[in-house]
């Protein structure tokens, strides 16, 4: 789909640079199968548009966060087998068996809950149970086991479908110790669930960088998110893969942000720019004013640091990012006009502005930069 001139700004989704990503990842994981994980509106690329281009790359397991998620997949007609990553209330459990959406557990409550709703619904549920390996988020430490299996056993609309854990630490180091630890604690737990007789057909604790790095985490199910967008999951996930001697994957950057000049106007020399007056002009200065801002995403640490691309060209963020508006310093790109393009994030030409840089700027992680992006703002696959 082309931008529209009626938009002030999109973002485009890259149908070509995902599937190459699911491409990539498919051939690391071989018989493993690939849970596309679009949680938080798909790391901000859109939650049905990802869908659709998952779908169409046969992928069979989407991981979202919340209930809302499972069901406005649902809604949208994806038959896909859901799995709830984050928490839903008490009182939901029923909609959940209702749109077959397949939910993590590590509250006892949680499972007495659905217990209750499916024997009511008379429908079961698939349940993953999330181990506690070292991540000390979401998880059932495995001394309570016998609890949740006790359960597990007496209530026959429970399907014990998954075990599942997650890792801490290992995109942000290329030591990769504390993940051996976890995947040992992990791999304990899946012993005796084996040692009570007990067949979990489904196992996972895989992300992006565990699926790259470590075919011992993949198991039957990896649950990869960054990595399908195109974006590493960080440098030292690069640099690990080149000291293992791994081929690293070819992944290609889903997401460009883009946006129209709202107006070009030149100020004199020692003209102060945006509130706070934090910039100050020295030269003549032709800026294009651009309706993007923090309400948008764009972090308000880039004030002052970032630059976005016109015809192909570098121009300087000047002053602070407003909530609706940032300036930019086109003085050095003369032909600017009216409703010009603007790409915050993306490729213009022979310049590039990534996710990455962006999160080096603002102190944060890709994650962020782009998951941040305001869900209102159209996605167009491309
Ligand atoms: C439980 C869970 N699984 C998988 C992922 C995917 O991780 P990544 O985006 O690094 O592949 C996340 C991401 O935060 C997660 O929280």
């Amino acid at each position: 789909m082309k931008a529209d001139k009626k938009l002030i700004q999109w973002v485009e989704i890259s149908r070509q640079a995902f599937l190459n990503n699911v491409g990539e990842f498919k051939k690391r994981l071989g018989q493993t199968e690939l849970m596309a994980v679009i949680k938080g509106n798909a790391y901000g690329h859109g939650l049905l548009e990802v869908a659709g281009l998952a779908a169409e790359a046969g992928i069979k397991w989407f991981g979202v966060h919340s209930l809302e998620e499972g069901l406005a997949l649902r809604q949208a007609g994806f038959r896909q087998k859901i799995l709830v990553l984050g928490y839903v209330p008490l009182a939901q459990s029923s909609q959940l068996i209702e749109a077959e959406l397949r939910t993590t557990v590590y509250n006892l409550q949680t499972l007495r809950a659905l217990s209750a709703a499916s024997r009511q619904l008379k429908k079961p549920i698939f349940v993953h149970l999330k181990i506690e390996t070292g991540a000390n988020r979401q998880g059932l430490p495995t001394s309570k086991l016998d609890n949740f299996i006790n359960l597990i056993r007496k209530s026959p609309g429970l399907i014990l479908e998954g075990l599942s854990s997650h890792f801490a630490n290992i995109e942000d180091t290329t030591d990769d110790s504390y993940p051996r630890y976890q995947l040992e604690n992990f791999l304990k737990a899946v012993n005796w669930f084996e040692e009570q007789g007990l067949k979990v057909p489904v196992r996972h604790i895989a992300c992006s960088a565990a699926a790259i790095l470590y075919p011992e985490t993949h198991f039957n199910l990896a649950r990869v998110g960054i990595g399908l967008y195109g974006l590493w999951p960080s440098k030292e996930t690069l640099v690990s893969c080149r000291l293992r001697g791994q081929e690293p994957l070819k992944l290609k950057p889903v997401l460009s942000w883009r946006a129209r000049i709202a107006q070009v106007k030149t100020v004199s020399r020692g003209a102060y720019i945006g509130y706070g007056c934090t910039y100050r002009t020295t030269r003549p200065t032709k800026l294009a004013i651009i309706p993007v801002g923090y309400y948008d995403g764009y972090d308000r640490s880039l004030s002052n640091s970032a630059y976005v691309l016109i015809k192909g060209r570098r121009a300087q963020v000047r002053g602070r990012v407003c909530m609706d508006f940032i300036m930019a310093d086109v003085t050095d790109i003369p032909e600017v006009k009216l409703e010009d393009q603007v790409t915050l994030i993306g490729t213009e030409g022979k310049e590039k502005i990534s996710a990455d840089q962006l999160a080096n700027l603002a102190g944060t992680i890709s994650y962020e930069i782009v998951t941040r992006i305001n869900p209102l703002i159209p996605r167009l696959v491309v």
